[in-house]
């Protein structure tokens, strides 16, 4: 069985002394929540912090982005030994504010992706589309297009040690979430188109849905079938709204593991 997920996205958020109210009160509020897994992916300056104050933990911590290349003359990048000198065991890739505003691609992506594997480090790889192709019909075509970018480089076997996450640009920082019913039809799209390719690797590998949760919403998406968890924005800046979107993970595990039971 799949174990649900949470992972916070700060992006451009969050101070020294804010950073340490947040994840005091998120490791005291996910405390003994074990079965599902928690992450924060932070600034990379708060890397140190964060490793600091989750060492020894149920929540683990990951970077928003990487570098494909090792080392060299690129400033600002961050090489993926970086994260893993950070204890970083996640990274975001390909997330829509990258492709949007950073002029990331595909390929970039893919490269990405890859460069994050190779560290040691679980991609949590970004897909989405804008309203104009929901309303165009595209949806299909764009998530299958920037899910192919991988399936059909690498294999399917590439998603072994990843996690995708669907997060339509509509619902993204909108206060207007998908429906369950909507995010369902798109994860379950992304898993059937996996599966042709290799049945295991679409049964086991985790679908976060992201864009506008929250703890009013989380339960109802979680617990769709192809929903794993969630990938939170906004409601990850703050223990007292990220804690029960967390709560409603833990909840909605602890139901499949007990119907799971013979
Ligand atoms: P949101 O952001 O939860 O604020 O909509 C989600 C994301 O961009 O990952």
């Amino acid at each position: 069985m799949r174990r649900k997920m949470v992972v916070g996205n700060w992006k451009m958020n969050g101070s020294i002394a804010t950073n340490k109210v947040l994840l005091d009160g998120l490791v005291a509020g996910v405390h003994g929540y074990d079965n599902s897994d928690y992450v924060v992916c932070v600034p990379y300056p708060y890397l140190c912090q964060a490793q600091q104050l989750l060492q020894d933990t149920n929540v683990a911590w990951g970077g928003q982005n990487l570098c494909s290349t090792k080392n060299g003359a690129l400033t600002g990048a961050v090489a993926p030994h970086m994260l893993t000198d950070y204890g970083c065991t996640h990274v975001l890739i390909g997330h829509s504010e990258r492709r949007s505003q950073f002029h990331e691609t595909d390929d970039t992506a893919a490269a990405r992706f890859l460069a994050a594997q190779q560290a040691g480090i679980t991609p949590i790889f970004c897909m989405g589309e804008t309203a104009e192709e929901r309303e165009s019909d595209w949806t299909d075509y764009i998530v299958g297009r920037q899910l192919d970018s991988l399936i059909r480089r690498f294999g399917a076997n590439v998603l072994d040690n990843a996690v995708l996450a669907y997060e339509p640009l509509w619902a993204v920082g909108t206060g207007k979430p998908a429906t369950p019913e909507q995010a369902q039809e798109v994860h379950a799209f992304i898993r059937d188109r996996i599966a042709k390719l290799d049945y295991e690797v679409a049964a086991s590998v985790r679908i976060l849905y992201g864009g506008s949760v929250t703890g009013a919403n989380a339960e109802q998406l979680f617990e769709m079938p192809d929903i794993d968890g969630g990938l939170i924005g906004r409601a990850s800046l703050k223990a007292e709204d990220f804690v029960p979107i967390c709560r409603a993970a833990h909840a909605t595990a602890t139901r499949c593991l007990a119907t799971a039971k013979p």
